[in-house]
């Protein structure tokens, strides 16, 4: 089958050094962020060659990285939801409220994007086995996409994480190395792993790769809002490769011309037990220090020394967002208030982005008019031991009476 994509080259985002398309993590030279480069002057598509595409990542084949068709992975990623919250918009007086449901993505959450990315590039680059360093959904992703590539996959995760992920993984039929330290810990053990076995550790190995498909969402919002872009958008921040990928995502889409070039606010958030690059937001710094011991019940996004975390500060500031950080109780009642205005069940690490849109609204950064998105990156069964069911134990004999008597408490 004929190559779609439009890949040219890989460039070093700090010194500019260029390579081919090869297995790469990182700049040889200064160790920087690698990119993937497309050449758009061979573009043959339009927007209307959209129509008759795939619901999923694969429609912008030509703006991803995987060279042969044949070794695509596809289990039905993407093209998820772009809901308009018009019940939490009227509660808090905004008119065009989205949110982008990434937590209905096969393996609930939006990792599935860079991970069928990713293992489809294992296959093309010929690797016998993949794995991760995960707080647990990109566990999750990469083992589904491993069991339908076939290949062995090894996720090293923080020994705490949710019981609901592990189960996942497992099932997958992937190792689960449960490392007795921190995400940061599980991420180090999986370099030397990547090293001493030659796993491709998919975050890490091929990391120019994998990035790029997350920017799938930054596409499909784009066109679930008729080829325009939001004004506003609130990305949870973990490593801060989501909203970079994000931000490369709308930059593309302008750069080919399917969007007009439009300045979108981009704002990250973080939970205030683990917010190393709110609080160098806060103090107006370049550099990001580290956290050592996370503490909070987003443990998805548990990162104390997140890798992208220079260029969330530079593309927040450079659009003119902001980098919050929210409490865990505010985190809770988001749940709450999303799941019972909208529907929409998230996990913690998808409802920071509900808690820091309240905050922005009464704080006045956010217009009434303005369009804005909120990404909900998780879904909420992933942590269900979060929204106790007190209130609920409604547990009656099955006859009227009891019924008529639970009722008239109500
Ligand atoms: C549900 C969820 N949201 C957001 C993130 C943040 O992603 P990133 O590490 O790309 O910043 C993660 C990371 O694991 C996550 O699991
Ligand atoms: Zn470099």
């Amino acid at each position: 089958m004929m190559t779609t994509t439009l890949i040219s080259h890989l460039k070093c985002r700090e010194c500019g050094t260029e390579y081919e398309p090869i297995r790469i993590a990182v700049c040889e030279k200064c160790y920087a962020p690698v990119d993937v480069i497309y050449d758009y002057s061979k573009m043959s598509f339009t927007k209307d060659s959209f129509v008759n595409r795939p619901r999923t990542i694969w429609r912008y084949e030509e703006l991803l990285p995987v060279i042969e068709p044949k070794y695509r992975i596809d289990i039905n990623v993407g093209f998820t939801p772009l809901v308009k919250c018009t019940n939490l918009g009227r509660l808090l007086g905004l008119e065009h409220l989205y949110v982008k449901n990434d937590a209905v993505n096969p393996t609930y959450s939006f990792k599935d994007r860079p991970a069928e990315i990713a293992v489809s590039k294992a296959l093309e680059f010929g690797d016998k086995a993949v794995g991760c360093a995960s707080t647990g959904n990109l566990g999750a992703a990469v083992a589904a996409h491993a069991a339908k590539a076939g290949l062995p996959c090894y996720v090293l995760a923080p020994v705490d994480i949710e019981a609901e992920k592990i189960a996942q993984i497992t099932a997958y039929n992937a190792k689960i190395i449960g490392v007795k330290g921190t995400y940061d810990e599980a991420n180090r053990l999986a370099v030397m792993a990547s090293e001493e076995f030659g796993w491709n550790i998919v975050n890490i190995t091929t990391r120019p790769y994998y990035v790029e498909g997350s920017k799938t969402m930054a596409f499909e919002i784009a066109e679930q809002l008729d080829w325009k872009l939001p004004d506003q958008i609130i990305i949870p921040v973990a490593s801060g490769a989501l909203l970079s990928s994000i931000t490369r995502g709308f930059s593309q889409i302008e750069e080919v011309g399917f969007v007009p070039p439009t300045p979108v606010k981009i704002n990250g958030v973080q939970a205030e037990g683990c917010s190393p690059i709110a609080n160098a937001f806060r103090a107006g710094e370049d550099i990001v220090k580290p956290v050592e011991k996370p503490d909070t019940i987003a443990k998805s996004i548990a990162i104390g020394d997140p890798g992208d975390g220079i260029y969330v500060l530079k593309y927040v500031r450079d659009s003119g967002g902001i980098v919050g950080a929210v409490s865990d109780e505010e985190i809770v009642e988001s749940i709450k208030l999303l799941a019972r205005t909208e529907g929409i069940f998230t996990e913690p690490a998808g409802a920071v982005s509900i808690a820091l849109l309240q905050r922005m609204v009464r704080e006045g950064k956010v217009a009434k008019d303005e369009s804005i998105v909120c990404c909900v990156t998780g879904n909420g069964l992933k942590t269900s031991e979060i929204v106790p069911t007190e209130g609920n134990g409604f547990d009656i004999e099955p006859n009227i009476d009891a019924l008529s008597a639970l009722v008239e408490k109500w």
